[in-house]
């Protein structure tokens, strides 16, 4: 029997009605996405609970519905049927109990006998420091329809962190998953005195919570705290994935505020330990936080992530929404690598081809059909002897806008710059990449204010939200030296995200 909690759904309506006042105003603005993931109005920061459920995905959000800056948060709710087409549900929870008074914070959601799960985080201030006078606890919400969640009247059901080298205030976003008879979770951590590290626990029923282990803990140069981990299997390896705060930047890489990667190997389920390797990052670009991962109804991992960074510039805030997902990426592993892949289903927005085969340039080149603001572009280039080459998107000559996407042969970096790239923040970044028989392959996927290069079929990402002028929608090809193009591949995507909420 599940009990409903009358105040936990008025505070649901109160937010409710907060984005239905605004989000018309907000589907106005230009830079609203097209095809990926955001709030109907205001705040979005990592995605929740990506899962399946009655056949169908469903991520949940964190969730500021009263403005478009982080605030208490709230879980948001949209779902699909096929990871492609997304439909707006009525925000899944409030933070209206004593142990959540401040926050649901993240978490992660499961369909256990016919019912739907959500393991989040309570957070309540205990003074006004937010980094020392903190209280987070594990709770649980369950759901008969996949849409009203009620919390259940055990909360918390993990009530304090376990003694030890585990810092007591800081325990968050825990991550669910059933292996044989147990359900699993671990959890965000730091030591006490600082050092990122991630907790394992299990569960018969949800409920009733064990404490293993440490699961695995930088030793001292991966950052102060692990934010939102999550661990599965795939192929043969165990991976955990955790978004460390805090780790310094060393040469080109970890310029982000925080970085989020994955370290590999193989979990003992006795002891709660990860025999793992080096920490890899799952993407090289400004916006890519807090990833999430679910195993899909073919047996694909499939991760999603925030496509921001804390304490970035937000132009979209001035049309009262922030923060945006990522698209889907089906994750494999190839010579002992993650890759992340878009997802094929994302073909379906595919419409008005334009393609070019062996074009051979020097210089600067536009094709006149070749342009847009809403689009996938397929590029081969056989690099002959040039050393540095590459293209421009978004770009008008009038307005001084471009985004650049620069390769290094003598280096072997690829190079995003979004110096000129219109409003918002400004930068570059680098990525290692190496030649394939001369050739660089890149699927690029733009939308109204962001963009996502897949390079060599997977290999790395890089991610940034950007924030052009409308006019900016020219394609530009560079080079120092002559270069081919074997295959240039451009579609229009179409709109995928309903507008209207349930
Ligand atoms: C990560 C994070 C989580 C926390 C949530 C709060 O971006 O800081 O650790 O649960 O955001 O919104």
């Amino acid at each position: 029997m599940i009990h409903k909690n009358s105040s936990h759904e008025e505070a649901i309506k109160s937010a409710m009605y907060s984005i239905e006042k605004k989000k018309k105003g907000v589907n106005e603005g230009y830079w609203r996405l097209n095809y990926h993931i955001s709030t109907p109005a205001f705040w979005m920061n990592d995605p929740n609970g990506f899962s399946l459920f009655n056949g169908e995905y469903h991520v949940f959000y964190q969730h500021h519905p009263y403005s478009p800056e982080w605030g208490p948060m709230f879980w948001g709710h949209i779902k699909s049927k096929d990871l492609v087409f997304w439909e707006h549900c009525p925000i899944a929870l409030a933070p209206n109990e004593k142990y959540d008074q401040d926050g649901c914070f993240s978490g992660s959601a499961i369909e256990k006998d016919g019912l739907f799960y959500l393991l989040y985080t309570g957070n309540v201030w205990t003074g006004p420091d937010h980094d020392k006078d903190l209280k987070q606890t594990q709770c649980l919400a369950v759901s008969e329809d996949g849409i009203h969640f009620n919390k259940i009247s055990e909360n918390p059901v993990i009530f304090s962190g376990p003694s030890g080298d585990i810092h007591p205030h800081h325990f968050r976003d825990p991550k669910l998953w059933k292996h044989n008879e147990y359900y699993y979770c671990v959890l965000g951590s730091r030591t006490l005195n600082h050092h990122g590290q991630v907790l394992l626990y299990r569960s018969l029923d949800l409920k009733v919570w064990e404490y293993i282990n440490v699961m695995a803990k930088s030793e001292g140069n991966l950052g102060y705290m692990w934010e939102c981990p999550d661990f599965f299997h795939l192929e043969d390896q165990d991976i955990l994935i955790m978004s460390p705060q805090g780790m310094e930047p060393a040469n080109y890489l970890y310029h982000n505020l925080h970085q989020a990667g994955y370290i590999h190997g193989k979990l003992d389920y006795e002891t709660g330990i990860l025999n793992h390797g080096d920490f890899e990052l799952l993407d090289y670009g400004f916006d890519f936080y807090a990833p999430q991962t679910m195993e899909d109804k073919k047996g694909r991992r499939i991760m999603i992530a925030w496509m921001a960074m804390w304490e970035s510039e937000m132009p979209e805030q001035q049309h009262n929404w922030a923060g945006a997902m990522t698209i889907p990426r089906q994750l494999i592993i190839q010579d002992n690598k993650i890759k992340s892949l878009p997802i094929p289903e994302l073909e379906k927005l595919r419409k008005d081809s334009v393609r070019y085969q062996n074009v051979t340039i020097d210089g600067e080149h536009k094709f006149n059909d070749l342009l847009g603001d809403s689009y996938e572009l397929e590029v081969i280039i056989d690099a002959q002897d040039a050393l540095l080459f590459g293209l421009k998107v978004r770009a008008c000559e009038e307005l001084n806008q471009e985004t650049l996407i620069v390769y290094d042969r003598l280096e072997n970096l690829l190079e995003l710059n979004r110096d000129r790239s219109g409003r918002g923040p400004k930068g570059s970044r680098k990525a290692p990449v190496k030649l394939h028989n001369n050739e660089l392959h890149l699927r690029i996927f733009v939308d109204k204010s962001s963009i996502e290069i897949f390079i060599n079929n997977g290999e790395k990402v890089m991610s940034a939200r950007i924030y052009p002028n409308q006019r900016a929608r020219d394609i530009r090809f560079f080079s120092d030296r002559e270069i081919h193009l074997k295959e240039v591949n451009k579609w229009n995507l179409e709109k995928s995200i309903s507008t209207s909420l349930l």
